[in-house]
Protein backbone atom coordinates (compact mmCIF):
# COMPACT_ATOMS: atom_id res chain seq x y z
CA UNK A 1 0.00 0.00 0.00
CA UNK A 2 1.54 3.61 -0.81
CA UNK A 3 0.24 6.11 1.40
CA UNK A 4 -0.44 9.47 -0.64
CA UNK A 5 1.30 12.35 1.06
CA UNK A 6 -0.22 16.06 1.05
CA UNK A 7 2.53 19.29 2.48
CA UNK A 8 0.35 21.77 3.69
CA UNK A 9 3.64 23.10 5.89
CA UNK A 10 6.52 24.28 4.10
CA UNK A 11 9.76 22.62 5.66
CA UNK A 12 12.07 25.03 8.12
CA UNK A 13 14.86 27.43 6.51
CA UNK A 14 16.05 29.09 8.59
CA UNK A 15 15.13 29.23 12.03
CA UNK A 16 16.09 31.85 15.14
CA UNK A 17 17.27 29.67 18.10
CA UNK A 18 15.46 31.11 20.87
CA UNK A 19 15.29 28.43 24.17
CA UNK A 20 12.24 27.84 25.71
CA UNK A 21 9.89 28.91 22.25
CA UNK A 22 7.36 26.47 21.60
CA UNK A 23 6.59 27.49 18.03
CA UNK A 24 9.43 27.64 15.75
CA UNK A 25 9.70 30.91 13.74
CA UNK A 26 9.66 30.94 10.40
CA UNK A 27 6.47 28.56 10.19
CA UNK A 28 3.14 29.64 11.44
CA UNK A 29 1.64 26.80 12.34
CA UNK A 30 -2.13 25.90 11.72
CA UNK A 31 -3.55 25.86 15.26
CA UNK A 32 -6.69 23.88 13.67
CA UNK A 33 -4.03 21.00 12.67
CA UNK A 34 -3.00 18.85 14.66
CA UNK A 35 0.89 18.14 15.38
CA UNK A 36 0.33 14.68 15.82
CA UNK A 37 -1.70 12.38 13.97
CA UNK A 38 -1.83 8.64 13.49
CA UNK A 39 -4.22 6.41 11.91
CA UNK A 40 -4.43 2.88 12.33
CA UNK A 41 -0.61 1.72 12.96
CA UNK A 42 0.00 -1.69 12.63
CA UNK A 43 3.83 -2.82 13.61
CA UNK A 44 4.91 -6.26 12.95
CA UNK A 45 8.27 -7.71 13.73
CA UNK A 46 8.15 -11.35 11.50
CA UNK A 47 5.29 -12.65 12.95
CA UNK A 48 4.99 -10.87 16.14
CA UNK A 49 2.15 -8.39 15.77
CA UNK A 50 2.93 -5.58 18.19
CA UNK A 51 0.49 -2.79 16.80
CA UNK A 52 -2.77 -3.59 15.84
CA UNK A 53 -3.97 -0.15 14.85
CA UNK A 54 -3.20 2.79 16.73
CA UNK A 55 -4.85 5.61 16.23
CA UNK A 56 -3.85 9.21 18.66
CA UNK A 57 -4.34 12.69 17.84
CA UNK A 58 -2.06 15.22 20.29
CA UNK A 59 -3.50 18.48 19.39
CA UNK A 60 -1.15 21.59 20.29
CA UNK A 61 -0.21 21.61 23.72
CA UNK A 62 -1.79 18.44 24.28
CA UNK A 63 0.23 16.38 26.66
CA UNK A 64 -0.64 12.96 25.83
CA UNK A 65 0.50 10.34 28.47
CA UNK A 66 0.62 6.73 27.32
CA UNK A 67 0.43 3.99 29.60
CA UNK A 68 0.22 0.44 29.27
CA UNK A 69 1.91 -2.83 30.77
CA UNK A 70 5.16 -4.27 29.41
CA UNK A 71 4.94 -5.08 25.63
CA UNK A 72 2.01 -3.93 25.28
CA UNK A 73 3.64 -1.66 22.42
CA UNK A 74 4.35 1.87 24.02
CA UNK A 75 7.98 2.33 22.80
CA UNK A 76 7.15 0.96 19.34
CA UNK A 77 4.11 3.03 18.25
CA UNK A 78 6.48 6.40 19.86
CA UNK A 79 9.80 4.98 17.49
CA UNK A 80 7.25 4.69 14.46
CA UNK A 81 6.15 8.40 14.75
CA UNK A 82 9.77 9.02 14.33
CA UNK A 83 10.37 6.33 11.87
CA UNK A 84 13.07 4.56 14.18
CA UNK A 85 10.52 1.86 12.90
CA UNK A 86 8.96 1.77 9.74
CA UNK A 87 5.20 1.14 10.20
CA UNK A 88 3.96 -2.46 8.57
CA UNK A 89 0.65 -0.27 7.79
CA UNK A 90 -1.22 3.03 8.37
CA UNK A 91 -0.50 6.17 8.19
CA UNK A 92 1.16 9.15 10.52
CA UNK A 93 0.78 12.95 9.75
CA UNK A 94 3.34 15.43 11.52
CA UNK A 95 1.48 19.08 11.45
CA UNK A 96 -0.71 18.13 8.73
CA UNK A 97 1.93 16.56 6.83
CA UNK A 98 1.53 13.00 6.07
CA UNK A 99 4.88 10.98 5.95
CA UNK A 100 4.87 9.15 2.39
CA UNK A 101 5.11 5.94 2.66
CA UNK A 102 5.73 2.94 0.04
CA UNK A 103 5.97 -0.56 0.23
CA UNK A 104 8.84 -2.71 0.62
CA UNK A 105 8.19 -5.55 -1.34
CA UNK A 106 7.91 -7.67 1.45
CA UNK A 107 4.58 -6.84 3.09
CA UNK A 108 6.12 -4.06 5.17
CA UNK A 109 6.65 0.22 4.54
CA UNK A 110 9.74 2.03 4.34
CA UNK A 111 9.89 6.04 3.28
CA UNK A 112 9.04 6.96 0.29
CA UNK A 113 11.09 10.42 0.63
CA UNK A 114 14.18 10.39 3.01
CA UNK A 115 14.47 14.04 2.87
CA UNK A 116 10.83 14.21 4.13
CA UNK A 117 11.70 12.18 6.61
CA UNK A 118 14.91 14.09 7.79
CA UNK A 119 12.46 17.16 7.85
CA UNK A 120 9.87 15.87 9.95
CA UNK A 121 12.59 14.58 12.47
CA UNK A 122 13.74 17.83 12.78
CA UNK A 123 9.81 18.59 14.34
CA UNK A 124 10.48 15.84 16.93
CA UNK A 125 12.69 15.31 19.60
CA UNK A 126 12.85 11.86 21.60
CA UNK A 127 13.91 11.50 25.06
CA UNK A 128 14.75 7.51 25.62
CA UNK A 129 14.90 6.28 28.77
CA UNK A 130 18.65 5.58 28.55
CA UNK A 131 19.09 9.09 27.85
CA UNK A 132 21.76 7.99 24.70
CA UNK A 133 23.76 11.05 25.32
CA UNK A 134 27.23 11.02 23.19
CA UNK A 135 29.56 9.41 25.77
CA UNK A 136 32.86 11.52 24.55
CA UNK A 137 31.29 14.50 23.74
CA UNK A 138 30.87 17.18 26.60
CA UNK A 139 27.17 18.29 27.58
CA UNK A 140 27.57 21.37 25.31
CA UNK A 141 28.99 19.74 22.45
CA UNK A 142 25.80 17.10 22.98
CA UNK A 143 23.46 20.06 22.41
CA UNK A 144 25.01 21.80 20.19
CA UNK A 145 25.68 18.62 17.49
CA UNK A 146 22.14 18.69 16.01
CA UNK A 147 21.71 22.10 15.59
CA UNK A 148 25.45 22.95 14.07
CA UNK A 149 25.51 20.25 11.72
CA UNK A 150 22.11 19.12 10.59
CA UNK A 151 20.37 22.20 11.26
CA UNK A 152 23.07 24.28 9.89
CA UNK A 153 22.68 26.80 12.80
CA UNK A 154 26.03 29.39 13.32
CA UNK A 155 28.01 27.59 15.89
CA UNK A 156 28.06 30.43 18.26
CA UNK A 157 24.67 30.83 18.39
CA UNK A 158 24.04 27.03 18.77
CA UNK A 159 26.42 27.55 21.86
CA UNK A 160 24.23 30.49 23.24
CA UNK A 161 21.24 28.63 23.18
CA UNK A 162 22.58 25.60 24.23
CA UNK A 163 23.93 27.36 27.32
CA UNK A 164 20.64 28.80 27.67
CA UNK A 165 18.99 25.59 28.18
CA UNK A 166 21.49 23.76 30.22
CA UNK A 167 21.09 27.03 32.61
CA UNK A 168 17.38 25.73 32.45
CA UNK A 169 17.61 22.20 33.26
CA UNK A 170 20.54 23.09 36.14
CA UNK A 171 23.03 21.92 34.18
CA UNK A 172 24.95 25.31 32.84
CA UNK A 173 28.08 24.50 35.62
CA UNK A 174 28.57 20.68 33.79
CA UNK A 175 28.82 22.09 30.50
CA UNK A 176 32.07 21.15 29.77
CA UNK A 177 31.55 17.82 31.55
CA UNK A 178 31.14 14.46 29.74
CA UNK A 179 28.25 12.07 30.59
CA UNK A 180 30.21 9.54 32.91
CA UNK A 181 31.03 11.80 35.50
CA UNK A 182 26.82 12.61 35.72
CA UNK A 183 24.32 11.16 37.61
CA UNK A 184 21.52 9.88 35.66
CA UNK A 185 19.61 12.12 36.41
CA UNK A 186 21.68 14.93 34.86
CA UNK A 187 22.34 12.99 32.29
CA UNK A 188 18.57 12.77 31.35
CA UNK A 189 17.92 16.54 31.86
CA UNK A 190 20.93 17.04 29.30
CA UNK A 191 19.50 14.95 26.98
CA UNK A 192 16.03 17.01 27.33
CA UNK A 193 18.09 20.45 26.81
CA UNK A 194 19.37 18.49 23.63
CA UNK A 195 16.28 17.64 22.70
CA UNK A 196 15.03 21.29 23.13
CA UNK A 197 18.02 22.02 21.54
CA UNK A 198 16.56 21.38 17.54
CA UNK A 199 13.20 23.91 18.92
CA UNK A 200 10.83 20.47 18.23
CA UNK A 201 7.42 21.11 17.92
CA UNK A 202 6.34 17.84 19.88
CA UNK A 203 8.46 16.12 22.50
CA UNK A 204 8.47 12.23 22.82
CA UNK A 205 8.98 10.85 26.45
CA UNK A 206 9.88 7.51 26.43
CA UNK A 207 10.14 5.99 30.15
CA UNK A 208 12.55 9.26 31.08
CA UNK A 209 12.62 8.37 34.43
CA UNK A 210 12.54 4.18 34.39
CA UNK A 211 15.98 4.17 34.75
CA UNK A 212 16.74 6.48 37.20
CA UNK A 213 17.66 5.76 41.01
CA UNK A 214 14.35 6.84 43.13
CA UNK A 215 15.77 9.87 44.39
CA UNK A 216 16.94 11.30 40.85
CA UNK A 217 12.90 10.71 39.63
CA UNK A 218 11.81 14.54 40.69
CA UNK A 219 14.34 16.65 39.24
CA UNK A 220 13.53 15.27 35.67
CA UNK A 221 10.11 15.49 36.22
CA UNK A 222 9.90 18.49 37.36
CA UNK A 223 11.92 19.51 33.94
CA UNK A 224 9.29 17.53 32.00
CA UNK A 225 6.52 19.16 34.34
CA UNK A 226 8.38 23.04 33.17
CA UNK A 227 7.64 22.02 29.53
CA UNK A 228 4.24 20.99 30.00
CA UNK A 229 2.97 24.16 31.86
CA UNK A 230 4.57 25.87 29.20
CA UNK A 231 1.96 24.29 26.54
CA UNK A 232 4.48 22.50 24.30
CA UNK A 233 2.96 19.06 22.63
CA UNK A 234 4.39 16.17 24.35
CA UNK A 235 3.62 12.33 23.99
CA UNK A 236 4.88 10.79 27.41
CA UNK A 237 4.97 7.01 28.17
CA UNK A 238 5.34 6.85 31.79
CA UNK A 239 5.19 4.28 34.52
CA UNK A 240 4.51 7.24 37.10
CA UNK A 241 0.76 7.46 37.23
CA UNK A 242 0.92 10.60 40.01
CA UNK A 243 2.53 12.51 37.66
CA UNK A 244 0.32 11.64 34.22
CA UNK A 245 -2.31 12.04 36.49
CA UNK A 246 -0.84 15.30 36.91
CA UNK A 247 0.31 16.73 33.44
CA UNK A 248 -1.38 14.89 31.21
CA UNK A 249 -4.01 16.32 29.07
CA UNK A 250 -5.12 13.01 27.94
CA UNK A 251 -4.14 9.70 28.65
CA UNK A 252 -4.05 6.83 26.40
CA UNK A 253 -4.43 2.88 27.55
CA UNK A 254 -2.36 0.68 25.79
CA UNK A 255 -3.00 -2.66 25.54
CA UNK A 256 -1.62 -5.84 23.46
CA UNK A 257 -1.29 -2.95 20.46
CA UNK A 258 -4.33 -1.71 21.02
CA UNK A 259 -5.49 1.86 22.66
CA UNK A 260 -8.05 -0.46 25.34
CA UNK A 261 -9.34 3.09 26.77
CA UNK A 262 -8.53 6.89 26.37
CA UNK A 263 -9.77 10.18 27.94
CA UNK A 264 -9.03 12.63 30.51
CA UNK A 265 -6.48 11.72 33.12
CA UNK A 266 -9.80 12.03 35.65
CA UNK A 267 -12.05 9.73 33.62
CA UNK A 268 -9.38 7.38 33.02
CA UNK A 269 -7.82 7.10 36.22
CA UNK A 270 -11.10 7.92 38.47
CA UNK A 271 -13.38 5.95 36.20
CA UNK A 272 -11.79 3.43 34.35
CA UNK A 273 -14.20 1.41 32.20
CA UNK A 274 -12.58 -1.07 30.84
CA UNK A 275 -11.47 -4.55 32.69
CA UNK A 276 -8.03 -4.58 31.80
CA UNK A 277 -7.74 -0.98 32.88
CA UNK A 278 -8.88 -1.40 36.06
CA UNK A 279 -6.53 -4.25 36.37
CA UNK A 280 -3.86 -2.28 35.30
CA UNK A 281 -4.59 -0.12 37.72
CA UNK A 282 -5.32 -2.28 40.63
CA UNK A 283 -1.46 -3.63 39.44
CA UNK A 284 0.95 -0.73 39.83
CA UNK A 285 -1.01 0.61 43.21
N1 LIG B 1 13.12 -4.56 17.13
C1 LIG B 1 12.33 -5.52 17.58
N2 LIG B 1 12.35 -6.76 17.08
C2 LIG B 1 11.52 -7.71 17.53
N3 LIG B 1 10.61 -7.54 18.49
C3 LIG B 1 10.54 -6.33 19.04
C4 LIG B 1 11.38 -5.25 18.63
N4 LIG B 1 11.06 -4.16 19.36
C5 LIG B 1 10.06 -4.53 20.19
N5 LIG B 1 9.75 -5.83 20.00
C6 LIG B 1 8.71 -6.58 20.71
O1 LIG B 1 7.51 -5.82 20.59
C7 LIG B 1 6.75 -5.94 21.79
C8 LIG B 1 6.42 -4.54 22.29
O2 LIG B 1 7.63 -3.90 22.68
P1 LIG B 1 7.69 -2.41 23.17
O3 LIG B 1 7.08 -1.53 22.14
O4 LIG B 1 9.09 -2.16 23.54
O5 LIG B 1 6.74 -2.46 24.44
P2 LIG B 1 6.64 -1.49 25.69
O6 LIG B 1 7.44 -0.26 25.39
O7 LIG B 1 5.18 -1.22 25.84
O8 LIG B 1 7.16 -2.27 26.86
C9 LIG B 1 7.55 -6.77 22.75
O9 LIG B 1 7.08 -8.10 22.68
C10 LIG B 1 8.96 -6.65 22.20
O10 LIG B 1 9.70 -7.79 22.52
MG1 LIG C 1 9.08 0.57 26.31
Amino acid sequence: MILAGETRVAGPSSRSFVPGRSVVPGRSPDLAVPPVDITGLHKSFGLLQVLKGVSLRAERGDVVAVIGGSGSGKSTLLRCVNLLENPTRGQIAIDGETIRLKSDGAGGLVPADAAQVRRIRTRLAMVFQSFNLWQHRTLIENVTEVPVHVLKVPKDAARATAEALLRRVGLYEKRDTYPAFLSGGQQQRAAIARALAIQPEVMLFDEPTSALDPELVGEVLSVIRDLAAEGRTMILVTHEMTFAREVASRVVFLDAGLVEEEGTPEALFGDPKSERLKRFIRSIH
